[in-house]
């Protein structure tokens, strides 16, 4: 049993509450390997913004759950080394059971997420509740969730979104104990978010309901990747076949930041910008054969894209409260 804080991580409980208050959202970013977790931590120190560092099921298999404890363990360091101590949570997503959930409080996580959204709803509440009652032994803060979000998600393919119903909420959070709640308004896992010609809008409304009913109380969003044209445009071009590739328009996630939404959640389109950066790379430079000349370059625009969605979209720049001076 090794505790986060021996690591030098934080847990959700303070940034969630500065977050809602200043009306603003902590990123918090999927990773699966070394890149992509310097790209997260030199945008964030860049930026000056405190950082959920997720790990999925899908990373785990991928990348090895232990390897991966030793890089958030390291991303602390190498905050540091950039010049900046900011606040990092390291977070499981979409955590689908007690012992999984357990497994990961027991390494070092400081947050895990118990996804009980596909649950009959009581079963979803005891089953939340077990891993709350677990966490909160050590520490640890948890999310829940309420509602389907459409398509894929934990190997459950669902064709509609079952939005969140703000009659549940209350009861939920008080009967699980949940440190944050993600909801189900309208987004939904990938790049493939809306068909075409339908409105790319989420249920702001729904939002504002929910908030009525547990006030100030951290909700979370899910699938919230903005799927930049730009950067499917760029892959298109660099010989990529993305077609109708549509996600939640910034403007939106925007609003709900200044909610109660206080962690977002962003991992398609870092995705979007690596294969972009590499496809360009294979194609100018189609000699090349060594990973660091098509890993940088990935590295560097998903810097670039985080750096865009702490400043522009969730506004967390300048919230580290680190001491150090500010981006301003
Ligand atoms: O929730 C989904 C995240 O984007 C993680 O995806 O399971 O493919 O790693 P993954
Ligand atoms: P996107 O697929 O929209 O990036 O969502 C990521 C997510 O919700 C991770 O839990
Ligand atoms: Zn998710």
């Amino acid at each position: 049993m090794i505790s986060y804080k021996e690591l030098g991580l934080v847990n959700t409980k303070e940034m969630f509450a500065k977050a809602v208050k200043g009306g603003y959202a902590i990123p918090a970013f999927n990773f699966n390997n070394m890149e992509q977790m310097q790209a997260i931590l030199q945008a964030c120190v860049a930026t000056k913004s405190p950082v959920i560092l997720q790990v999925s099921s899908g990373a785990r298999k991928y990348a090895n759950q232990t390897l991966l404890r030793y890089m958030a363990q390291g991303a602390v360091e190498y905050a540091k080394e950039l010049g900046c101590n900011i606040p990092i949570v390291l977070h499981l997503d979409h955590g689908d059971s007690f012992e999984l959930c357990k497994s990961c409080v027991d390494m070092g996580f400081s947050s895990v997420m118990i996804d009980g959204s596909h649950l009959p709803y009581d079963e979803n509440v005891a089953l939340t509740r077990k891993v709350v009652e677990y966490a909160h032994k050590y520490d640890v803060t948890v999310e829940g969730e309420l509602g389907v979000l459409a398509g894929v998600e934990d190997d459950v393919k669902a064709e509609h979104h079952t939005y969140t119903q703000p009659e549940e909420v209350e009861d939920f959070v008080k009967k699980t104990g949940v440190d944050s709640l993600a909801i189900s308004i309208g987004t939904s896992h990938g790049a493939f978010k809306f068909k075409p010609g339908q409105k790319p809008e989420i249920r702001l409304d729904i939002l504002h309901e929910i908030e009525k009913r547990i006030p100030g109380f951290p909700i979370v969003l899910h699938g919230s990747s903005s799927v930049p044209q730009d950067i499917v445009a760029e892959i298109n071009h660099y010989g990529g076949r993305l077609k109708d590739s549509i996600g939640i328009p910034e403007n939106q996630l925007r609003e709900a930041a200044k909610s109660a939404v206080c962690k977002i959640n962003i991992d398609s389109d870092g995705r979007l910008a690596m294969t972009a950066a590499i496809r360009r790379v294979f194609t100018e430079h189609p000699e090349e054969f060594d990973p660091r000349k098509y890993l940088g370059p990935a590295r560097d625009k998903l810097k670039e894209l985080y750096m865009h969605k702490i400043v522009n979209v969730l506004g967390s720049n300048d919230k580290a409260d680190c001491g150090c001076e500010g981006t301003k």
